[in-house]
């Protein structure tokens, strides 16, 4: 039964001292067992606030290390290592070498969603929160910015910058193509008059069609502020449920029920209290790698937080 896991998951939480922080898209039982949910910004800036002897990491790998990499004396628990992000991959060393080579001096902008050696190899680190503010305020006009190519084109779109992706190609499978126009068109159908949020991995035509672009918990605090009584997730699914729960009042819709991160979808209450009765998956980075990419990360936290003009 899913009530001894959650009694079972309680007690293990106090004897460990351990701190749940999870993801926006996380399942609807395991959102409800964290101590923090939010979106990839609001988890770094938790992981780096918490005194806790133990995080746990309900989300993708390169949250688990971001994580880590914030804290690197304390026990950071990743339930499924094998949840992953398709497109965290696109970016390889081998293909920033050449962008770097094909623009000396460009800084390299990196989106949270990569691997740890593509953030060590990185200036700054952002998150979809965060990826306008921090590249309006570098000097450079010609901006070097990968995985994703549609954030790429939002941050194009909102700074006037030569935004170069790197590489072209990289995307989101759930984004490209279950938030494709298509898709929206579909949802907007079956709900007529709702306003559409949209998510900016998903493609620049979805992104026109929305009535709002910014990260998952920038979508939730516009459902608070655009005042509507229906709103279209253009996002995974799993955000509706959170924007159910701050909003109870408000009717909101998945674009549908099938826009699913599998990966998300990979830590399970099972996978949790297995993993703190175990004291395993450990996430372990190379120490090297966690230096350099601790510097970009945290400029991007800097940078986000930055109050001047
Ligand atoms: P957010 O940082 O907006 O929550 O996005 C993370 C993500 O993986 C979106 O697909
Ligand atoms: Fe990665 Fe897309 Fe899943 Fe987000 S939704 S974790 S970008 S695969």
């Amino acid at each position: 039964m899913l009530s001894d896991l959650v009694a079972k998951l309680e007690e293990l939480k106090r004897k460990r001292n351990a701190f749940i922080i999870a993801h926006n898209y996380q399942l609807p039982e395991v959102q409800d067992v964290a101590d923090f949910v939010g979106d990839s910004l609001e988890m770094a800036r938790k992981a780096m606030e918490t005194d806790a002897d133990v995080i746990v990491v309900a989300g993708v790998r390169f949250m688990a290390e971001v994580a880590k990499v914030l804290n690197p004396d304390r026990v950071v628990l990743h339930p499924e290592p094998r949840a992953g992000c398709p497109l965290a991959d696109h970016m390889t060393p081998e293909i920033i070498k050449k962008f770097r080579e094909l623009y000396p001096g460009a800084p390299l902008v990196t989106y949270v969603n990569s691997t740890l050696v593509a953030k060590a190899m990185s200036d700054v680190v952002v998150t979809s929160a965060s990826a306008v503010k921090v590249v309006s305020k570098l000097d450079d006009d010609v901006i070097l910015f990968g995985p994703d190519k549609n954030l790429a084109h939002f941050v194009r779109k909102k700074t006037g910058k030569e935004i170069v992706t790197v590489p072209p190609w990289g995307h989101c499978p759930v984004h490209e193509f279950l938030l494709s126009p298509y898709y929206l068109m579909k949802a907007m159908d079956e709900h007529p008059g709702c306003k559409l949020l949209v998510h900016p991995e998903a493609p620049p035509e979805s992104q026109e069609m929305a009535d709002f672009v910014g990260s998952t918990s920038q979508m939730l605090r516009a459902i608070g502020e655009l005042k509507a009584n229906c709103y279209i997730l253009g996002t995974e699914e799993g955000l509706s449920y959170r924007a159910k729960k701050l909003y109870p009042d408000v009717e909101v819709y998945p674009p549908d029920k099938r826009t699913i991160c599998i990966d998300m979808k990979k830590i399970t209450l099972l996978n949790i209290v297995r993993s703190l009765e175990n004291m395993k998956p450990k996430v372990e980075v190379d120490k090297g790698l966690a230096e350099k990419a601790r510097e970009a990360i945290t400029r991007g936290l800097e940078l986000a937080l930055d109050k001047s003009p």
